[in-house]
């Protein structure tokens, strides 16, 4: 090193050993303030299940301060905070603050869904020829994987090293058979929690048998925060000039329709209660938004495909996929029934999903982008959410 050289001059060795004792100090300090922040990952117990297993609840923390929390159970994201325009942190997402209501049905608060997320026509689909049947759990069609879908299953659930950030990794096995879906899935699952404030999820699937998967996190949205109210006033830009209009049942009809005129139409920032109770026999269909958006860009590729906004609190959270279609919920089977965190009810419209995702009804659905997976291919898919603030 050139500084040893010269400190053969006993001077000039002295003013090396200061200048590394002020690098040692100054990187020392760096490290003590990003401590102080508490960036890293924590565990704790969350609960125990019926079965003596414990779940325990991981709280990822980047430099900022903002946390995601999330549990091998379901691999559901419990809470995930936010700062408002003064810095404020706030819990953005609905869910319960014990493991109990979380292991019975619920709303799939957070959750991961699989083997295939929304809808499938009558609980079958054919592939290859064979004729497959699903539970039917929504009216007469099956809805996020049947009886027991991924959200409620106890994925394993480790701490690994980020390329970008905190991570977890989660593991699932899903048997053939399991819920009338053919083949073995094995599902790997990375949360990640990057300095820039992003939650990202990258999904990975393969099968031994040919099989479909639609997977996606069913994460409750109030960027207002835990009392925040109805989420009517928050404004929503969706990048999508289609989308797939439903029947009876919230089954997809195959056509891809324009949103020009219509309601959906969300491509200028609207605020999502604008027109939501307009004379619209889609809106009147699923009781509010509850539909499939056809995003534009390419499919594959991580791109922005919408954008909310919270006035009150200059919370903004946007969403990159590399999904080719996201559901828009807007919570409007919530009914006050389901009391979450702090002891909330959680009335009708008080949240909003979106659920990166292929089309409903894909297997049945011969013209939408292909859910089948086949042994040797391996399924991938990211989603980012991403968390700031406007003026
Ligand atoms: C999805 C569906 C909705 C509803 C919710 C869960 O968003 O599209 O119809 O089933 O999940 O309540």
């Amino acid at each position: 090193m050139p500084s040893v050289r010269v400190s053969v001059f006993g001077g000039v060795r002295v003013l090396a050993r200061q200048t590394w004792g002020k690098a040692v100090v100054a990187a020392v300090l760096v490290l003590a303030a990003a401590e102080s922040r508490g960036a890293g990952v924590e565990r704790k117990t969350f609960g125990t299940m019926a079965t003596g297993e414990t779940v325990e609840l991981f709280t990822l923390r980047n430099g900022k301060g903002v946390t995601a929390t999330i549990i091998g159970w379901g691999g559901i994201v419990v809470s995930f905070t936010a700062p408002d325009r003064n810095g404020q942190l706030a819990d953005i997402v609905l869910g319960y603050d014990t493991l109990d209501p979380y292991l019975k049905p619920n709303p799939y608060f957070g959750a991961l869904v699989g083997r295939y997320g929304n809808r499938i026509a009558k609980g079958e689909f054919s592939l290859d020829g064979q004729v497959y049947h699903l539970p039917k759990n929504n009216g007469e069609n099956t809805l996020h994987g049947g009886n027991k879908g991924f959200g409620q299953k106890l994925w394993s659930i480790r701490e690994v090293a980020g390329k970008n950030g905190q991570a977890l990794e989660l593991g699932y096995t899903s048997a053939d058979g399991e819920e009338g879906f053919p083949g073995t899935l094995q599902v790997r699952v990375t949360y990640t929690l990057t300095e820039a404030n992003e939650l990202r999820i990258d999904y990975e699937a393969t099968t031994d048998k040919p099989t479909v998967v639609n997977l996606t996190n069913h994460s409750y949205f109030n960027l207002a925060g835990p009392a925040g109210g109805d989420i009517l006033g928050h404004v929503l830009r969706v990048d999508a000039d289609r989308f797939t209009p439903v029947g009876k049942g919230l089954i997809p009809t195959g056509e891809l329709q324009s949103v020009a005129g219509t309601p959906f139409d969300f491509r200028t920032p609207t605020a999502i209660g604008a027109r939501i109770d307009a004379k619209d026999s889609q809106l009147e269909l699923g009781g509010g938004y509850d539909h499939n958006f056809v995003l534009n860009g390419a499919a594959g590729t991580l791109r922005l495909v919408a954008r909310v906004s919270e006035p009150r609190s200059g919370r903004v959270l946007e969403v990159l996929t590399t999904e080719p279609g996201v559901q828009l919920y807007t919570g409007n089977f919530l009914d006050g029934a389901t009391v979450g965190k702090g002891g909330q009810a959680y009335k009708r419209r008080t949240a909003f999903c979106l659920e990166t995702q292929h089309f409903p009804d894909s297997p049945n659905q011969p013209s939408f982008p292909s859910t089948v997976l086949r042994p040797g291919s391996t399924f991938r898919s990211t989603t980012v959410y991403r968390v700031s603030t406007e003026p």
